[in-house]
């Protein structure tokens, strides 16, 4: 099988089978991001909405539905929140990088400003919280509003373990486990639950999604060393000159010898970034096989979201999540 075949057929089998419900998701989305007071609202959020993205959070709230039977039609709005939530998340989070590119497009703050896009986001939190409403269970506006409360912990947990050498790989853990990962285990407890799912498959479904997103975000992470601008539609390069603690930069650190030591000191810690420290970082991660252990855990978790399907019902469906789990590791978008 070709690298290409890996980065993206399991991605296209499960979009194809939802396909229908995607429809209905983002047809809700459009419908629920219009504003009749503030013209700026879909201005922004069009932006960023119709300049795509994966989707791949609604897609496993739908899958996880359809995996128990579902026949209804909540988990669509489900979907449509889950989504409302993550582009949320986006708006704030490229003000907070100071990123200027997202989804192969300027971001809303470079565009607009840094007031747009918080206030656009914060619209579209209070749109996501309306639609959940909607279902009429406590228990999936009880998940996702922890998911929420989660995903702010740890990009705020982000903001302080940034600029520090000694973050931890724990630390790490705790970070994408809160940004990422909280939101992708979310969307498919939501699905199950509104399925009405045996307890075990819910917890089963949810371990799922924190091992998926977990495994997602280190690959994201090694993306924005090792891909190109085009390919992930965003700018490489950002953490570094965001002084993020990823994981690659974590281990190369932890192998330096005094003369590297001072050098990630300096870029790192004192924020002292020359022309080629980049490049140099890229070359240190190389030196110390970072990247490949980075990848390794990466596999690991995605071997675990795989292990945690077991208990669910024989389903189409189940086997294309457990090739997810391939896919979001292969990716290179
Ligand atoms: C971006 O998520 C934010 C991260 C958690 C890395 P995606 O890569 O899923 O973003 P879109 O929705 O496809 O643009
Ligand atoms: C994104 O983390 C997490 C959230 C949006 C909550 P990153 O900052 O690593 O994501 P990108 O690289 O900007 O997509
Ligand atoms: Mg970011
Ligand atoms: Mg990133």
């Amino acid at each position: 099988m070709s690298l290409n075949d890996v980065s993206q057929k399991p991605y296209d089998r499960l979009a194809a089978w939802l396909a229908e419900d995607m429809a209905a998701v983002n047809a809700l989305i459009a419908q629920r991001m219009a504003s009749e007071h503030a013209p700026r609202i879909p201005l922004v959020a069009t932006h960023l909405v119709e300049a795509g993205g994966k989707r791949l959070r609604p897609m496993l709230t739908l899958a996880a539905a359809r995996l128990c039977g579902y026949e209804g039609d909540q988990h669509v709005k489900l979907a449509a929140t889950v989504e409302f939530i993550h582009t949320a998340t986006l708006l704030h989070d490229d003000v907070v990088d100071e990123s200027q590119r997202r989804r192969g497009r300027p971001t809303a703050n470079l565009l607009w400003d840094n007031k747009s896009s918080v206030l656009v986001g914060d619209y579209l939190f209070a749109r996501s919280f309306q639609l959940m409403l909607e279902t009429n269970s406590l228990r999936v506006m009880d998940i996702l509003a922890n998911a929420s409360a989660v995903i702010a912990e740890g990009e705020v947990l982000q903001l302080t373990a940034a600029q520090d050498l000694a973050t931890t790989e724990m630390i790490y853990l705790t970070v994408v486990r809160g940004k990422t990962a909280a939101l992708f285990a979310a969307a498919v407890e939501v699905g199950a639950v509104i399925a009405g799912m045996p307890e075990h498959q819910v917890v089963a479904l949810r371990d799922y999604g924190d091992a998926l997103g977990i495994a997602f975000q280190i690959v994201d992470d090694l993306l924005d060393y090792g891909a190109t601008d085009v390919a992930i539609g965003k700018n490489t390069g950002d953490d570094f000159r965001e002084r993020k603690m990823t994981l690659p930069v974590i281990k190369a650190v932890k192998k330096a010898d005094a003369k590297e030591r001072a050098f990630w000191v300096r870029v790192i810690e004192n924020g002292d970034q020359r022309q080629g420290d980049l490049e140099y970082a890229n070359a240190l991660m190389a030196r110390h096989g970072a990247m490949e252990a980075a990848r390794a855990e990466a596999l690991d978790w995605a071997a675990k979201a795989q292990a945690a399907l077991n208990v669910l019902p024989d389903h189409p469906l189940r086997g294309m999540l457990n090739d997810l789990a391939v896919y979001v590791v292969a990716r290179i978008a």
